[in-house]
């Protein structure tokens, strides 16, 4: 293992002066912080790339972030930042470089990682990526039976599932609507049946993509669709070869599926799975929006990157993000954090910051293995406005627990409706996303809803504390660069919050024993009589109902 020094930040000074100003903040409300400060709204908002983030809507006055950032330096954020570019091996438990920057860095960046060059590398790979995607698109790669490609099937699990479909749903305005686009991710039976019972096996692809090759759900759904690929076009072997393409860094597994090296687009170990739909695993990404359009994505990665890299911490939106994230987790006690996209594309984006921040953050030991000395992670989750509206916004609003929340929104709509008398859709929409972070920030207190005339007895139930913390990331429109900026400040973010605890972002080891665990209870579960012997009571009492149950 890499040998690591990682600041235990509880013991800091600027820990304790950040504890001491949260003493003397925590108590305000954000009524009266804007009142006592008229030029909050512009000081408290900060761009970069194409995104503007306004955080003034946070209980923070403006000594809060020289404090932050004054921790964040304690903590070595810069030289961790440029360790991470530099493709240091920052993931130390697994001893590996952390480089999906490389992933959209330009071909002439100089970037020589353990004796690879790493930029040439990706670009062959981008290529490669590139010329498959046009023959299909253009019909010039066809199937087994001389007919062109009209379903793409995307096989994968986690970090090979979340970003190319959390991606291609965010950009579904800009790919080729002449294919259906699928994505099996579960080893229930159900999804593989359903992804595929419409489709055509003559004039269907399936991309198996899998950094490790060896994850039982992908292989298992891989191997359901080869066998319903053969079946359907007559029991012929060599249909394979042009019905599916692999995504992986194990090319020895791949060739053992009985894939040809020829049809697999490679990554590296220094991807992470969370980090990696910018690699290879994007290629039904590419396939269904182009190579350009994919180009544009990686692109507004790399702005934020830069941004990342180059903005002082005061005015760079990932480090702001994530110091206000660890002001909550640490100094408030806050547990979850919402995000709110107001835009039904962004619908599958909770999902995938969930594997991005959990599987990064939820760790309870320092990079040099010993404890951690505070919370680490936070729960993410959240759904599109305006859904989230009229189901649990109630509980951000009037109940006891602290969400700080992004809400995510866009200037101009990839569908210009008009609504008759009430105007453009979108403004509706929009006006939404501001009156929440509005009514969330200022409530509404007794004595105004008095003055309402409403009854005394109903007043205590109508009050809107107000005082619940938001982000706003406004971005002009939602496009493949706009995307790309999002997904980046959000890795950014999460690093933020990882370095200043300490830990590794980047294993995840605590998935490992669940897989080990599953794959010894299959055969017990398979057995006609199940021997449950050596089980624990609970676990040898479901598995005979279940075996009882099925019959
Ligand atoms: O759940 C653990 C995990 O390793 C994730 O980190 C990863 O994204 C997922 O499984 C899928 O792994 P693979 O791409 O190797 O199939």
């Amino acid at each position: 293992m890499a040998s690591v020094s990682m600041t235990d930040i509880t013991s800091t000074p600027e820990w304790t002066a950040l504890a001491e100003h949260h003493a003397a903040v925590a108590g305000r409300h954000l009524r009266e912080l804007f009142a006592d400060d008229p030029e909050r709204a512009t000081a408290l908002t900060a761009t970069g790339a194409d995104l503007v983030l306004d955080y003034s809507k946070h209980r923070i006055t403006r000594d809060t972030l020289p404090l932050l950032t004054a921790l964040a330096r304690a903590a070595g954020l810069s030289e961790r930042t440029e360790a991470m570019f530099a493709g240091a091996h920052i993931n130390t438990s697994e001893d590996r470089a952390v480089l999906h920057t490389a992933l959209r860095a330009p071909r002439a960046t100089a970037l020589a990682v353990d004796g690879q060059d790493v930029p040439t590398d990706v670009h062959v790979v981008l290529g490669r990526m590139g010329e498959f995607t046009d023959a299909v698109r253009s019909g010039a790669w066809t199937g087994h039976t001389g007919e062109r490609i009209r379903a793409v099937v995307n096989i994968g699990i986690g970090g090979s599932d979340l970003g190319p479909v959390m991606a291609y749903e965010a950009l579904r305005a800009y790919a080729d609507r002449s294919f259906t686009m699928r994505f099996v991710s579960n080893i229930d039976p159900t999804d593989i049946a359903e992804a595929t019972r419409d489709l055509d096996p003559a004039t269907t692809l399936f991309i198996v993509s899998s950094k490790t090759f060896t994850t039982l759900e992908t292989l298992t759904n891989a191997k359901v669709a080869r066998q319903w690929l053969v079946n359907g076009l007559g029991g012929d072997e060599s249909a394979v070869a042009k019905h599916f393409v692999a995504v992986s860094t194990n090319a020895k597994e791949v060739r053992a599926f009985g894939i040809d090296e020829a049809n697999m687009f490679g990554f590296w170990d220094w991807v992470g799975g969370r980090y990696s739909v910018d690699s290879a695993i994007g290629l039904s990404l590419m396939v269904a929006i182009g190579k350009e359009q994919f180009a544009e994505f990686l692109a507004g990665m790399y702005a934020m990157d830069s941004h990342f890299r180059k903005a002082p911490l005061e005015e760079n939106l990932p480090a702001i993000q994530g110091l206000l994230n660890v002001w909550y987790v640490n100094f408030f006690g806050t547990e979850t954090h919402a995000v709110l996209p107001y835009s039904q594309y962004l619908h599958r984006l909770p999902a995938y910051l969930q594997q991005l921040t959990m599987e990064s953050n939820g760790k309870s030991v320092r990079g040099d293995g010993s404890p951690v000395t505070t919370v680490t992670g936070e729960i993410f989750w959240g759904e599109p406005g305006t859904n989230g509206q009229h189901a649990f916004y109630q509980l951000l609003h009037q109940g006891r627990r602290l969400v700080p929340a992004d809400f995510i929104g866009f200037a101009e709509p990839n569908h210009v409706i008009d609504v008759d008398s009430d105007g453009d859709m979108h403004d509706l929409f929009m006006s939404n996303l501001f009156a929440q972070t509005q009514a969330l920030a200022f409530g509404k207190t007794a004595e105004e809803i008095a003055a309402e005339g409403t009854p005394a007895d109903v007043v205590p139930h109508k009050v809107m504390p107000g005082n619940r913390p938001t982000s706003t990331i406004l971005a002009p429109k939602l496009t493949p660069s706009t995307l790309g900026q999002i997904i980046a400040f959000y890795e950014h973010v999460t690093f933020v919050e990882g370095t200043i605890w300490g830990i590794d972002s980047f294993d995840q080891w605590g998935v490992e024993l669940g897989k080990v665990l599953a794959k010894q209870l299959a055969p017990v579960l398979a057995a006609d009589k199940a021997d449950t012997a050596g089980l624990d009571a609970s676990t040898a009492a479901l598995v005979r109902r279940y075996r009882e149950m099925r019959g």
